[in-house]
């Protein structure tokens, strides 16, 4: 486990935003600055250290970009011969550089357990993404069967919608062929990432995936995978205890981050309060953590100044 010095040295050495103007046209997503160059095909994914709570930014969190990146990466790398990707190469811990897809507009969330929203839908009786789950779960249930309840993907600041399979062929936002094989590639990434993570006394609880097209009409796996971001872990070996005792599981996650924030009273609007020194470093040290647990291997921050680095790393 990383020395608590070295993240608290580097407190003031994040990356917070990048302006590579000369790398292509910039959107900045909420956790990583994306560079596109469309006459290249190209995609300049760089993860920056920003920690986002409801909607907006609140800090930097050291060597969290690295961290994401890197976990990203780890799986692009374990999956590749399950779901083609679009990783080109990782020049630098921070950046991925990526095929240029038109992304599928729909998140394909997909779940092992009911939980969180789908737990909140099912207990009012609702269906998820036209899904009716059987009567008489309980919450973190294992689910009889992994479920894929897919969202919309909408343009910033606006929700995400759950959407059914049905909606989303009838509607043509996929054609049904091309939804049959993302399907596919759900169901064996999932059953892979569960397996994979099972060794390391982990539960691959749910998470999302994103699928496009490249510009030679191949349907690739997009963004990232497995991350702490885009997926809910459980500790394996004590969840059947808790869940017999109606507790809730041990989690590997930032939801504590969330509650921090609203025993400060904030949930999102006015003034971002102050984050403390040493709620940052619990929460580097939680990805620390959370890499170290998922990936099975030890982290090795990249030290020294983010922004020269990359920049060499590039070119630049
Ligand atoms: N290969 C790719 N081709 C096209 N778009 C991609 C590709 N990989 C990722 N993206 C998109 O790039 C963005 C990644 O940046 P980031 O994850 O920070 O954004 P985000 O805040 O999650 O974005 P959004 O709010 O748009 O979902 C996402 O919008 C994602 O859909
Ligand atoms: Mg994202």
């Amino acid at each position: 486990m990383i020395d608590k010095e070295i993240l608290k040295e580097n407190l003031n050495n994040t990356l917070l935003e990048t302006n590579f103007s000369q790398l292509g046209e910039l959107y900045r997503g909420k956790v990583r600055d994306n560079y596109i160059q469309k006459y290249k095909n190209k995609r300049i994914l760089i993860a920056s250290d920003r920690l986002s709570a409801f909607d907006r930014v609140i800090t930097t969190i050291p060597f969290k970009g690295q961290l994401l990146n890197q976990v990203s990466n780890f799986w692009f790398d374990k999956t590749a011969d399950i779901a083609p990707n679009h990783v080109i190469g990782v020049p630098d811990p921070n950046v991925t550089i990526a095929k240029e897809c038109k992304p599928f507009p729909i998140e394909m969330v997909v779940r092992g357990y009911i939980t969180g929203s789908a737990w909140r839908a099912y207990k009012k009786g609702e269906a998820v993404s036209g899904i009716k789950f059987p009567e008489g779960l309980k919450k973190h249930q294992k689910l009889p069967e992994t479920t894929i309840t897919p969202s919309t993907k909408e343009e910033k600041g606006i929700h995400d919608e759950p959407i059914s399979r049905e909606e989303i062929i009838e509607q043509g936002i996929v054609d049904k062929d091309v939804y049959e094989q993302v399907e596919e590639y759900v169901y064996k990434l999932f059953e892979f990432g569960q397996n994979y993570c099972a060794k390391n006394n982990l539960i691959l609880v749910d998470c999302k995936y994103e699928f496009g097209l490249t510009a030679d009409d191949e349907i690739v796996l997009i963004d990232e995978i497995h991350t702490p971001d885009a997926s809910r872990f459980w500790i394996l070996d004590t969840y059947q205890e808790k869940f017999d005792k109606g507790e809730e599981p041990d989690i590997l996650d930032k939801e504590f981050f969330r509650g921090w924030l609203m025993e400060q009273a904030f949930m999102g609007d006015g003034e971002i309060p102050d984050i403390p020194d040493d709620i940052r470093i619990e929460l580097a040290q939680r990805y620390v953590k959370s890499y170290e647990i998922i990936t099975g291997k030890e982290f090795s921050p990249a030290l020294g100044n983010i922004k020269e680095r990359i920049k060499k790393n590039l070119n630049l």
